[in-house]
């Protein structure tokens, strides 16, 4: 197994997620119950300390507003959104609640925590506290036909 970047990243930012035995590895493609209106990822594989997406596989992808989620190894959940018709237009974030960490679900356009109601609009910013932080996002790039998150 080799070390995420994005992985680390995200866990020093929420800060309560240890990551596992320093290494990581990824559960792909069952998210189904965690974002219903969203589709689970497919096409992702690893590329040195990075994933990379496949749009050809992901059609969610190709409408501005569209989302596909995948599933990490310590249990939280990646939304990759689609923000702006552009090539660069997409965003990678952490599921996890900035509050207390209990993973949003995906409510028409923006992100609701079951928890304690905080609100974050599609790219993750937040509507409605008790969370103050956005959703951690990774950094991303594209092109044509992939997106790279880490
Ligand atoms: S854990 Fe999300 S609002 Fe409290």
């Amino acid at each position: 197994m080799s070390e995420l970047n994005f992985e680390e990243a995200k866990s020093a930012h929420i800060g309560r997620r240890a990551v596992l035995c320093g290494a990581v590895a990824l559960a792909l493609g069952v998210s189904t119950d965690i974002a219903s209106a969203s589709s689970p990822a497919v096409g992702i594989k690893q590329v040195g300390k990075k994933l990379q997406l496949e749009l050809a596989k992901n059609k969610a992808l190709a409408k501005v507003g569209g989302a596909v989620t995948f599933d990490l190894s310590d249990g939280s959940s990646v939304a990759i959104v689609r923000t702006a018709a552009t090539t660069n237009g997409f965003v990678a974030m952490n599921l996890s609640c900035t509050h207390q960490g209990v993973t949003v679900v995906q409510q028409g356009s923006s992100w609701m925590c079951p928890a304690h109601g905080s609100q974050f609009d599609k790219s993750g910013k937040v509507l409605r506290g008790p969370a103050s932080q956005a959703l951690y996002k990774y950094p991303v790039t594209a092109t044509a036909k992939l997106v790279t998150i880490g």
